[in-house]
């Protein structure tokens, strides 16, 4: 395997220039099918079974591509988010988001927004997550977000898919959103796993980045070893990603491209909640690349952002200089 420095696939389409370059003005476009108002409850101890009472609630944004937006504006990038929102809690989600500084272009649809609720108890690094699933988009409201993609993509500088489809989505499309991205000569990341990622690479995203778990479902397959991570990694990237990435928390993450391996170490921190350290980190590779960053380069900022979410109790609460400054602890060697 040749050396990691030698693979600069992606050259073309980031090239070095300087930031006041016109591509640094364009957003970079955040989709995901599945957003959600988050409603986070503190508690001093929750118990099963009796009537908990709640010191203090709060309202958020969440959802994959809604971490990546917020963790892009917090590292001074410009996001753009698109996806589905409705009702009551969709307009909720628009203010939060405006408040945030994230610009949306949503598709609006009757099903209301999920709300997923989050229990924090004192003195506990773990929270407890009440999910609701996303209401599934019928044919015409699938049409509606493929045409506003179509419409943004272009004006984007890079755009990234984040997140699992709604239940009973068709399994075709992201895959439809990345030959859009391709056609309109955007750059793609795409973080999800199974048959909707395996058909999006007919595309040739730039990046495909899952964690070992979801590699695994993915090619149904036990990865026990570093070699069945690089080997799996590798049978994506074949199947047209140009890069793979594949995280595991506080342990390696290893990188795949055309020509080249490498391994990663993530820095060591002091873990309060890694729940939306994969959107984080997704994040930060799209911050580094839009600056001129090579790939490898990109996925050390990334991994610091990930390290930065997981050092705070609130998914996507990323402090910029946090991260900049964990990025020179992150260890990267050829694999
Ligand atoms: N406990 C941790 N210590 C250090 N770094 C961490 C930790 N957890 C996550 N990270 C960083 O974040 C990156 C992504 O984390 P992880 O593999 O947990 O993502 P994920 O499973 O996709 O998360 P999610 O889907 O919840 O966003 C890791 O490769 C690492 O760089
Ligand atoms: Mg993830």
């Amino acid at each position: 395997m040749e050396n990691f420095a030698a693979d600069n696939s992606n050259d073309w389409k980031f090239p070095r220039e300087p930031l006041q370059n016109a591509t640094m003005q364009k957003p970079i476009l955040c989709i995901g099918a599945t957003p959600a108002l988050q409603r986070t409850m503190e508690f001093e101890r929750v118990k099963r079974g009796e009537v908990n009472r709640a010191r203090k609630v709060t309202l958020s944004p969440a959802g994959k591509a809604v971490n990546v937006a917020i963790v892009l504006r917090a590292l001074g990038s410009d996001p753009m988010l698109t996806g589905f929102l409705g009702g009551e809690t969709g307009a909720m989600m628009r203010n939060l988001l405006t408040a945030r500084g994230v610009t949306e272009q949503c598709v609006e649809i009757p099903a209301p927004t999920r709300i997923c609720t989050t229990l924090m108890e004192d003195g506990r690094n773990t929270v407890t997550e009440l999910v609701e699933e996303a209401a599934t988009p019928d044919d015409s409201e699938w049409r509606a977000l493929s045409a506003r993609c179509r419409d943004l993509l272009p004006q984007a500088a890079s755009a990234i898919i984040a997140g699992a489809l709604p239940p009973h989505s068709p399994v075709d499309i992201y895959a439809m959103l990345a030959r859009a991205a391709r056609e309109a000569g955007t750059p793609l990341l795409i973080d999800s796993q199974k048959q909707p990622l395996l058909a999006a690479l007919t595309h040739a995203p730039l990046l495909a980045k899952l964690n070992v778990h979801e590699l695994g479902l993915t090619f149904c397959r036990p990865m026990r070893s570093r070699r069945d991570i690089i080997e799996t990694a590798q049978e994506l990237q074949r199947r047209g990603a140009q890069w793979v990435l594949v995280t595991n928390g506080a342990r390696t993450a290893f990188l795949v491209g055309e020509k080249s391996a490498c391994i990663f170490t993530p820095p060591k921190i002091q873990t309060v909640n890694a729940v939306g350290s994969g959107d984080a980190t997704t994040a930060g590779i799209a911050a580094a690349l839009l600056a001129g960053d090579q790939m490898p380069e990109a996925v050390k900022l990334g991994l610091a952002c990930g390290a930065a979410n997981a050092m705070t109790l609130t998914p996507a609460d990323v402090n910029a200089e946090t991260a900049r400054s964990l990025r020179a602890e992150v260890a990267m060697r050829p694999a």
